[in-house]
């Protein structure tokens, strides 16, 4: 195995009601002052907002609040974030919402707890050294923010999507009610089973050793995911299956399913940041649209891999070689993702780059990792990821 650093600070109140002990949870770290920052208006529309509001007075947090929060978050709402975080003496950010309010308030407390250009640590010019505590009163399974270490910020003038990654930033609690998710439009539940699967099959595509007890949690949470994703395409209302997918998001992005690895491969992301950056698309569909391709691209360098998720995961017969076995996993993922729905092309996608666009988001990806070759499973160049882009169409 390799040397790995398992953190996961957050504590976790999971189930019915448990948005009703947020300010309780504000209220043990010692905070008094908190901004709720929230996205484009279903927390508002679904009553969630007025509960948490109603949960802080109760426990004596004083509040502002910050809405407007899109998928893919601006730069320029982080900025705002942290004039009025800074402006009202905030001492945490609670985020209410998805993957991409998380994202925006884990950025604005990195640019409460210190000063300079918050934007420098996305675009990698410094690291962060502080970050005010965030907590998350999740209402999508999806990024896995609400344990990971991870950020994702887009500066809008010019499309660029950057992560950024430090410990600092993992919140200090995840309130998840799986009843909230069940307002969610089916495209976005979709996407975000999607997202869910891939940070586990970004980390179980490797270029390392592998523990047998990770292989095995891994494979669980994946066919766990494809199991409940096809219930709650059926019924969006089922809460079991609602609370299993989202326990499996968090555990999925929290560094549990990647542990004794190398890490993983996570080149797949960085191809489908780029997407969104420039067509502004869905991230879990972004992934699906491209992650075939990728798979045909590199499995022959990881052949071994590529037949146990194929035998043990997608559950098909083995072909009479392991070429053709691994081929038969990678169909059989691209079927389960049609049948949620979700494109495995980027003309299903709904973007059609040029080749101009598609040299540009080649480089942009390997630039986003320092001029070095992409990923590990197969390292990729300028020249392999636009091939990838190319097959994807
Ligand atoms: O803005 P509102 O009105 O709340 O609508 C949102 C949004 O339009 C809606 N939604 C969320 N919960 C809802 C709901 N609608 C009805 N009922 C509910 N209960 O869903 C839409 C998508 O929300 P978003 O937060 O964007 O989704 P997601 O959690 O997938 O986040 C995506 C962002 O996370 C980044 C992605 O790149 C993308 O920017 N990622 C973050 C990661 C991390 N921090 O660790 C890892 C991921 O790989 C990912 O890159
Ligand atoms: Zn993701």
């Amino acid at each position: 195995m390799s040397l790995y650093t398992y953190f996961t600070p957050t504590k976790v109140v999971f189930g019915k009601g448990a948005e009703d002990q947020v300010g309780t949870l504000v209220r043990e770290r010692g905070c008094k002052k908190v901004l709720i920052h929230y996205g484009g208006g279903s927390t508002r529309r679904s009553g969630l907002l007025d509960r948490v509001e109603k949960a802080l007075d109760s426990a004596g947090i004083a509040h502002v609040s910050l809405g407007g929060v899109v998928p893919n978050p601006r730069l320029s709402l982080v900025y705002e974030g942290i004039r009025l975080a800074r402006a009202e003496g905030v001492d945490l950010i609670l985020a209410v919402g998805g993957g991409s309010v998380i994202d925006s308030a884990k950025a604005i407390g990195y640019g409460v707890a210190a000063d300079g250009d918050v934007w420098d640590y996305y675009d990698g010019k410094r690291q962060p050294t502080a970050c005010l505590p965030v907590g998350a009163v999740l209402t999508i399974s999806a990024a896995g923010s609400e344990m990971s270490n991870s950020s994702v910020i887009t500066r809008e003038e010019d499309g660029l999507k950057r992560g950024c990654k430090s410990e600092l930033c993992r919140p200090v609690f995840a309130v998840m009610d799986p009843e909230l998710t069940m307002t969610l439009p089916p495209f976005q539940t979709a996407c975000g089973c999607a997202d869910i699967l891939m940070h586990t099959m970004e980390r179980y595509f490797n270029h390392g050793d592998n523990l047998a007890l990770t292989d095995g949690i891994a494979e669980a949470l994946m066919r766990t995911v494809l199991r409940y994703a096809l219930v709650l395409n059926e019924q969006p209302d089922n809460y079991e299956a609602r609370a299993e997918i989202m326990w499996a998001g968090s555990l999925s992005h929290n560094g549990l399913t990647g542990f004794g690895t190398d890490g993983g491969d996570w080149a797949t992301h960085k191809i489908e940041h780029e997407l969104s950056g420039m067509f502004d698309v869905a991230h879990g569909a972004g992934l699906t649209a491209v992650w075939g391709s990728w798979a045909r691209y590199v499995c022959r360098e990881r052949l071994d891999r590529f037949v146990q998720f194929a035998l043990r995961v997608m559950d098909v017969e083995a072909a009479e070689d392991d070429y053709q076995t691994a081929l038969r996993g990678i169909e059989a993922m691209e079927a389960f993702f049609r049948s949620i729905d979700m494109p495995t092309s980027l003309t299903a996608l709904g973007v059609s780059p040029t080749d101009a666009q598609i040299k540009e988001m080649a480089e942009k990806c390997i630039q986003a990792v320092g001029g070095k070759a992409l990923g590990v499973v197969r390292p990729l160049s300028i020249q392999d990821v636009a091939a990838i882009y190319q097959a994807a169409k």
